[in-house]
């Protein structure tokens, strides 16, 4: 058996390039998504498979999310009911969201248009860096 020097630990930026290149990720809905992810932050997918799919579905913090452009602003849906937090669908050919328990109804702005949700979908920050989605932890309007 030969001896082989220890490998260096990688890293973030090494392994995040490494996922990427290796295609590493999980299938949600016919939809590639998530390589990386922690509490506060997690990288999504590529700009560019992004924008070659209508929207992007992904586990974050392992509660489902859906990322798209919306009227061409970049945006991260969380898919948690307002009422009773089960998820969601997206119903592409209606442009809506809607949750299977009590038959919330939500537009493709995440309003309630029908149902008992108290309130609009929460919606997560979104931020592009070098080419690459990332969902941030912190809710926005
Ligand atoms: S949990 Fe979604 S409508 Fe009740």
């Amino acid at each position: 058996m030969e001896d082989r020097p220890p490998k260096a630990p990688m890293s973030r930026q090494q392994f995040l390039e490494k996922a990427s290149i290796l295609g590493l990720g999980l299938t949600v809905a016919g939809t590639s998504a998530c390589t990386l992810f922690d509490d506060k932050e997690m990288l999504v997918c590529a700009l560019e498979d992004l924008k070659s799919q209508d929207y992007v579905i992904a586990r974050f913090n392992g509660k489902k999310i859906l990322v798209t452009y919306l009227d061409d602003k970049l945006t991260i849906f969380s898919l948690i009911c307002r009422h009773k937090k089960c998820t969601v669908a997206y119903h592409a050919d209606e442009a809506q969201f809607i949750c299977p328990c009590h038959e919330g109804t939500y537009d493709k702005y995440g309003e309630v248009i029908d149902g008992p949700p108290p309130g609009p979908l929460f919606r997560f920050k979104a931020e592009v860096r070098e080419g690459n989605v990332w969902v941030v932890n912190e809710k926005v309007t």
